[in-house]
């Protein structure tokens, strides 16, 4: 068999393909077969809670209208599944990644390289990595923008970045009027104030440290 070239050829691909499998496949599993999946209730934190607090005051009829009273664990986890959903069905991912490699300096644009344990959620089913990079990774976006800041940018993107191919979503608001957004704007603006918000970044992006296990109560 290794006297012909083929046969070389054949027993080194089988040969990479094992371990493809078992590297990218088998070792990941027994990796995370301990740590169990998060629901969405599980992954609302104390910095997520901050910045629905603000989307209340800022937003307070809509916020009544579309979410409740106040923001509570199980209201703030149906928004993040609603603003997770509208991520994927307007495509946000063709040209948002949700990805930190650890190449390229990345780490200094956007923030910590990303880790495995970070995907372990129900929001992350199936993962967010995206396809391509035409705007920045969204990964650590977490209260890096203010909630008014996303509502005028995707009410019209070119309002706060002139230039910007991003879409305008009218359709995130009443009325046509960034001052409004509907349930579909609040819920995104909730989902993309989460990403990144269970570390806790400094403005430098250095000396980052997970969030303590804080209990989030409700207001
Ligand atoms: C055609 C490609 C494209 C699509 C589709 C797109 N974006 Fe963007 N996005 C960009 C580009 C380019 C930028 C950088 C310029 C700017 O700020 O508008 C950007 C910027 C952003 C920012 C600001 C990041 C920062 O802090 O500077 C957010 C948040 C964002 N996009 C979210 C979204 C969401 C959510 C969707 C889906 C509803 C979406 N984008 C769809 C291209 C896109």
């Amino acid at each position: 068999m290794f006297e012909s070239k083929a046969g070389i050829l054949l027993v080194g691909g089988l040969g990479f393909f094992v371990f493809a499998f078992v590297s990218n496949a088998v070792v990941p599993i027994l990796m995370y077969q301990h740590m169990p999946e998060q629901t969405a209730e599980q992954v609302v934190n104390a910095n997520l809670m901050y910045q629905v607090e603000d989307l209340q005051r800022r937003y307070p009829e809509p916020f009544k209208k579309y979410v409740g009273e106040k923001p509570t664990t199980e209201n703030v986890a149906a928004m993040l599944r609603h603003g997770r959903d509208i991520y994927v069905g307007e495509g946000c991912w063709h040209c948002h990644s949700q990805y930190i490699r650890p190449v390229s300096n990345e780490s200094k644009r956007w923030g910590p390289v990303a880790r495995s344990v970070e995907y372990q959620n129900e929001l992350q089913r199936p993962v967010m990595f995206g396809t391509r990079r035409v705007g920045p990774d969204l990964s650590r976006e977490s209260g890096r923008r203010s909630n008014d800041w996303h509502a005028v940018h995707f009410h019209h993107p070119k309002t706060v970045s002139p230039n910007s191919p991003m879409p305008a979503y009218p359709w995130f608001f009443d009325n046509d009027n960034p001052s409004e957004p509907n349930r579909r704007g609040l819920a995104l603006m909730t989902y993309i104030q989460w990403l990144g918000s269970w570390l806790e970044v400094s403005p430098t992006y250095e000396n980052y440290q997970p969030l303590p296990d804080v209990e989030v109560k409700a207001p």
